[in-house]
């Protein structure tokens, strides 16, 4: 066994305990695709190779660890939903966490985070520059992978993703400190940013397998709506979360003027004196340190989390009848339960 299976191993042999002692539901729920977590780490312990150290250093650094693997999951189970039966889709799900793990470690630079997936981050240990060019060499390698494959179609759907990506992170990064943020605009920036890649990632079983235009349709709504759901919770736990927990920084939207949903919920409820106050305090970055917390502690306790986790219910509430036209299997099973948990999660 080389290094990274054996830290590999190790991850996962951790157990699976919170701060607080008790068994992490959600946790708890993902144990269930243990071996398949196994494959997809196998394949991307075996692939992160460059001639150049820093590479392979960087590589190692962001791609092992505490991350969930979530869309490479997606993606092997959307090709066996489609009745893809062969060992090599563990190989090409590597795929999505090469280009999901590329996102993050451009992510934290936009984003001045220091912990990413419980470690320090790329930017962190190695500065923006190298951040930059390690999250470059991981979506070369995607697309090195996916153009093997010779599927144009399936080249033509990844390339359309990440470049939406980016779209998504430079329309948010555009609206920093943007008090006047609209939901809309909101729901465009995080479907872009993030919903795209699940939506890619499911739909993309369709593709491998060579199912129908109907199963790839149903398929990428699916995997959008789980994408857009999972990014409420996630701005949801930036308010309401623990740093242990949640592997990253906690309360960063705000201090790095991220307008998300629950501070433009909050912010409509306020009246219009208060929501000036605030804004110009904010805005001209003239809050001080009890500010931040009172203004996080309001978002909190105003009833604002409810609302959105109850509006992401709703959405995956009707995301199932996607899965209704694929015959009965346990991968359809597996499907229902992660869009149950993409709003139950706790990190
Ligand atoms: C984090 O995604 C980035 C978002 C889109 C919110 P995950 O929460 O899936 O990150 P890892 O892979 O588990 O670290
Ligand atoms: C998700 O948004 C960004 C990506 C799609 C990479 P965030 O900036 O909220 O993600 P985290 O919270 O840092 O993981
Ligand atoms: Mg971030
Ligand atoms: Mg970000
Ligand atoms: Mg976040």
């Amino acid at each position: 066994m080389d290094l990274i299976e054996e830290e590999l191993q190790e991850e996962q042999n951790k157990p699976r305990i919170t701060a607080k002692g008790a068994m992490n539901p959600d946790k708890n729920f993902l144990d269930k695709f243990r071996p398949m977590f196994q494959r997809i780490n196998e394949e991307l312990s075996g692939s992160v190779g460059s001639h150049v150290f820093l590479i392979r250093e960087v590589g190692r650094h962001a791609l092992l660890g505490e991350g969930k693997r979530l869309r490479p999951l997606l993606f092997v189970l959307s090709g066996q939903l489609c009745g893809y039966g062969r060992e090599d889709i563990y190989r090409l799900s590597t795929i999505f966490e090469y280009i999901h793990v590329a996102s993050l470690i451009h992510d934290d630079v936009l984003d001045n985070a220091e912990l990413r997936r419980k470690k320090p981050s790329v930017r962190n240990v190695w500065g923006n520059l190298t951040a930059v060019l390690g999250g470059d060499y991981l979506y070369s390698k995607a697309a090195g992978l996916a153009i093997e494959s010779g599927k144009l179609e399936w080249i033509k759907l990844l390339n359309d993703t990440t470049r939406q990506m980016v779209e998504g992170q430079i329309l948010e990064l555009e609206n920093t400190h943007n008090w006047e943020l609209t939901r809309d605009s909101y729901m465009e920036i995080i479907i872009s940013k993030t919903a795209v890649l699940m939506s890619a990632a499911c739909a993309s079983g369709a593709i491998v397998a060579q199912a129908d235009r109907k199963a790839f349709d149903h398929l990428s709504q699916f995997g959008r709506n789980l994408g857009i759901a999972f990014q409420l919770l996630d701005d949801v736990l930036d308010y309401t979360s623990r740093e242990e927990d949640f592997g990253k920084p906690v309360g960063k939207d705000l201090r790095e003027g991220k307008i998300t949903l629950p501070l433009i919920y909050t912010l409509q409820d306020l009246g219009a004196g208060e929501r000036e106050r605030l804004k110009e305090l904010f805005k001209n970055k003239k809050a001080r340190e009890e500010d931040h917390r009172a203004l996080i502690t309001k978002v909190r306790n105003n009833g604002v989390i409810e609302r959105i986790k109850s509006e992401a219910r709703q959405l995956l509430e009707a995301n199932g009848r996607h899965l209704e036209p694929f015959p009965e299997s346990a991968a359809k099973e597996h499907m229902l339960e992660l869009n149950r948990y993409m709003v139950e999660r706790q990190h």
